[in-house]
Order: C-alpha cells, then structure tokens, then sequence
C-alpha cells in the first residue's frame, strides 16, 4: 500500500492564520486564528497583522498537525499562499512553511490565493456530500480585497473574466457600514440588519461598467453624500432607518454582483456557476444566486460557510493539485502583494 499524500496548507494573506491537513484530498484539519485586534481601527492594520501571524503561526500549525491525528514526519509537502496579500502578513506565512519543509527535506508548493478560493469547491470531507463544479465553470469571486468573476478551465488554468477596477464588493459593505457607525467588519451586520429591513425602501447610483467588470466607489460615495443631506435634516436619520438602509445597500451590491454573473454566464455559455470569498457568505447573495440558478437553468455551487472566508484547507486542496501534477514552488521566491490570476 503506498503513503497517502499529505499536505500541509497554510494560510497568512491578510488577518486570518490558518493552517490545514489534507490526506489524499480528505480534509483532516482546518484551524484559524482570525485577529480581533483590527476591530477598533475600523479595518485591518497591515503591521499588526504580521505581528499577530507571527504569534500564531507556531500554536495554529501545531493545533491543525494534532487534530488531524498525524505526526509532522508524514507530511509530504507544504503548500502556501504565496500571494497576493498583505506582503508583511504573507512573509510570516511563507518564511514559516519554507523553513517547515527544509526542516523535514519535504518539497514546497505555491498557491495563488485567489485560484485557492475558487478551488474550495474540490474541498472534501470524510462522511459529507462531495459536489464540485465540472470544468469548465464560472465563480463569483467576492472578498473584502478582491471582486472578480474568474474562468475555471481546469484546476491550474484560470482566466480572470471581469474584476473591479476599484473597490471589492466586501469593501463596499465595510465602508458603507462604517458611514452608519457599524463596527468592523460591516460585512456580516449588514447582512443582519437587512433581513428586518424594506429592500426598496432607498436607491443608490450602480455603476455603468463595459464588459464584466465591476466598480464599487461610486455607490460608496452615492451612499455617503445620501446620508450627510439626510443626517443635516434629521440626525437620527441612521438610527431610525438602520434595517432599510442596509437592506437597500446589500440589494444594490448584489444587483451590481448578479447582472455580471448573468450576461458573462450567457456569453461565455457556461451553466456550471459557483461563487466563493467571505462576501459569499451574505445571505442574501446566496439566495438571489440559487434564484439566478433556477431561473437560468444554473448548476450552482456555494461552498460550506467555514471555506467561504479565508482559510488554509483552501490552499491544502489547491497544493494537493499541485502535488499530483509535481508542480513544486522555488524557495528562492519572494511573495506578491498584487497580481492578476
Ligand atoms: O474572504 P474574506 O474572509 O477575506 C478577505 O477579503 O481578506 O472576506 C472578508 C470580507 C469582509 O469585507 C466582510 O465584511 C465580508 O467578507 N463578509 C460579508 C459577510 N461575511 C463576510 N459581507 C456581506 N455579508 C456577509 N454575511
């Protein structure tokens, strides 16, 4: 009987350290440590954020090697996000799993955290359903950093069809939630607060974006110039209109989400359609995209709440990939902060 590939996944791009174990492409452990201490700032601090992975690097990888019941000797290689990111969060990340693996004479794999996010459909659980999109497919993909709607050919082949030329859409929930005072980040209040309110209730400006890509300032700033004439008439226009507002601002995100998904899914003739980011995770996204899959005659795919956010069982199926293919990473080679898919 040959050894199981076992892969080390570890996860340090923006706030969240995680680290995980995939034996044969069944997840074993998936352990995160997210960073409270960004609360009070409104967004993520980059400095103290890479002085916060570097705390919890060592306890995180050490917690996701003992849950999965394994010893660090039957790793076969560690996979890690290589980028983009925040450079200092991803230097603890990839300083770490680089000195891991020479440590036990093991190979590395780099994983690009975007393509890792739309492979955590292929994330397999021992005793639950496995349903991953077929290739060629379309994911919606939505994060506090990135908004873009990628071409899944295969599992190394992507093609960024659209993406924002500005904000992220999970930016465009941040900031507009901390108009209203809602602490960060405002993503998931407003999603709260939006199931008490009237969805109609207030317009706000859509963008007027050729092809599919998106763009999130001009609603940010539509938003706020709304609520200072409001405000200037009525000071607790926020407080008395808190559930209709976020309603109404979740309803315009997702409206400017959806129409892309649909004409690209159209033009493109592709009804494997999947979404994926911490953005996916919005309640009302997800059912206006089963919605969208009934009425299109969608075959849709959301991932389990727990791989939507950042985390590292992503970037372990992404390196079991790589495994297979013999597609290991140079050790010489730096982390990015930027790029394309
Ligand atoms: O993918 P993710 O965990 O991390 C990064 O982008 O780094 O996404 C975080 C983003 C934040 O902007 C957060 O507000 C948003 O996802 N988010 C949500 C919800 N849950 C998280 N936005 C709207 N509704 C939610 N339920």
């Amino acid at each position: 009987m040959t050894n199981p590939v076992i892969i080390l996944g570890i996860e340090s791009s923006c706030d969240d350290t995680s680290a995980a174990v995939l034996a044969d492409g069944i997840l074993l452990s998936n352990v995160t440590a997210s960073q409270s201490v960004h609360q009070k700032y409104g967004g993520v601090v980059p400095e103290l954020a890479s002085r916060a992975h570097q705390q919890n690097i060592i306890p995180v990888v050490d917690a996701a090697i003992q849950q999965a019941g394994i010893s660090k000797t039957d790793i076969s290689a560690t996979a890690f996000t290589l980028g983009p990111g925040l450079l200092g969060s991803l230097l603890v990340g990839t300083s770490f799993a680089k000195s891991f693996a020479t440590a036990l004479n093991i190979p590395i794999i780099e994983v690009n955290h975007l393509q890792a996010h739309v492979l955590a459909h292929f994330i397999a659980e021992k005793d639950s359903d496995f349903n991953p999109p077929k290739f060629p497919f379309l994911c919606l993909l939505v994060s506090g950093g990135n908004s873009q709607i990628i071409l899944a050919k295969n599992y190394n082949d992507f093609e960024v069809a659209g993406q924002t030329i500005d904000d992220a859409a999970g930016e465009a929930f941040d900031k507009c939630a901390k108009i209203m005072n809602l602490p960060y980040p405002g993503g998931p209040l407003v999603d709260k607060l939006a199931k008490e309110g009237n969805a109609e209730a207030f317009k706000f400006a859509k963008p007027n974006i050729a092809g599919y890509d998106y763009s999130f300032s001009g609603l940010k700033t539509s938003f706020l110039y709304f609520l200072r004439g409001k405000t200037a008439e009525n000071p607790d226009f926020i407080e008395q209109n808190k559930a209709d507002l976020c309603a109404s601002l979740q309803k315009t995100i997702i409206d400017i989400l959806m129409n892309k998904l649909i004409l690209a899914a159209k033009n493109l003739n592709i009804n494997q359609i999947a979404v994926a980011g911490g953005v996916s995770a919005n309640s009302g996204l997800r059912n206006v995209f089963v919605e969208c899959g009934a009425k299109f005659g969608w075959q849709t795919f959301i991932p389990k709440f727990s791989f939507t956010t950042d985390n590292a069982a992503m970037v372990a199926i992404s390196g079991h990939f790589k495994y297979i293919n013999g597609d290991f990473g140079d050790i010489s080679k730096p982390p990015f902060a930027r790029t394309m898919i």
